[in-house]
């Protein structure tokens, strides 16, 4: 299920070409290809979660290029600027988006087996129940010693942060009570329970959070 959500960065700028572009994704691509260029395997299957814009896995295709890269959305009306990105991009690692909501199990069979797994700025905007199904959708998507990084804004041992997050939250429980901010510790429970371990935590800009989790080889 997609929300229709009121969220600060409001709307994309539109390039005549089709292509959109997110400025909360400008901010963070820069810091996000640089954990993925430590993070990401030499070469295999990479999948993007909730891909937006598209601006963020046509810049990984393009710096990663042994990857072959999956964009996948929920929400068909993003398709559009997802193509308009990988044509501009041109690189024959970055294939056509997949239509996935990510939080409907199981995950659909012919989708296959990645090596990485990359989510960019969901968790916040689903509830709970969502997440969890996400997790496991993810663990159930990865080969064996495949990696998920997971990148947004959490709450840190029940606590919000910043008073930037604890406005933000507020703006997203007055839309809709069951979702918000997640907490980084009740993350790495429901990981762990569906065989994502914990690698690495890393803090980005903005006060967000970046987890590395990898599955048992
Ligand atoms: C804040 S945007 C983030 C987009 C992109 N990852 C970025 O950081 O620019 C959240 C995206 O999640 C998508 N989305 C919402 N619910 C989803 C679900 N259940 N499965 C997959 N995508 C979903 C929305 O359509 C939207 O494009």
């Amino acid at each position: 299920m997609v929300r229709r959500l009121m969220l600060p960065d409001g709307m994309p700028e539109v390039h005549a070409d089709g292509r959109r572009s997110a400025a909360s994704a400008q901010r963070n691509i820069d810091a996000i290809l640089d954990l993925l260029e430590s993070h990401a395997p030499k070469g295999g299957r990479a999948l993007e979660i909730a891909s937006g814009t598209g601006q963020h896995i046509s810049r990984f295709a393009e710096a990663l290029r042994s990857i072959d890269w999956y964009p996948s959305e929920a929400d068909h009306d993003k398709f559009l600027s997802i193509e308009a990105w990988r044509r501009h991009a041109n690189c024959a690692n970055l294939n056509a988006p997949l239509h996935l909501d990510a939080s409907a199990l199981p995950w659909p069979a012919d989708l296959g087996r990645f090596d990485l797994i990359v989510l960019v700025n969901l968790f916040h905007l689903i509830s709970e129940e969502e997440t969890d199904r996400v997790l496991r959708g993810v663990s159930s998507a990865l080969k064996p010693g495949g990696r998920f990084v997971l990148y947004g804004p959490f709450s840190r041992a029940g606590r919000l942060t910043s008073t930037g997050d604890e406005m933000f939250h507020a703006q997203l429980q007055a839309q809709d009570p069951d979702i918000g901010y997640k907490d980084d510790g009740w993350i790495r429970t429901r990981a762990a329970e569906y065989g994502l371990g914990v690698w690495q935590v890393t803090k980005m800009p903005a006060n967000n959070i970046a987890f590395v989790f990898r599955t048992a080889i």
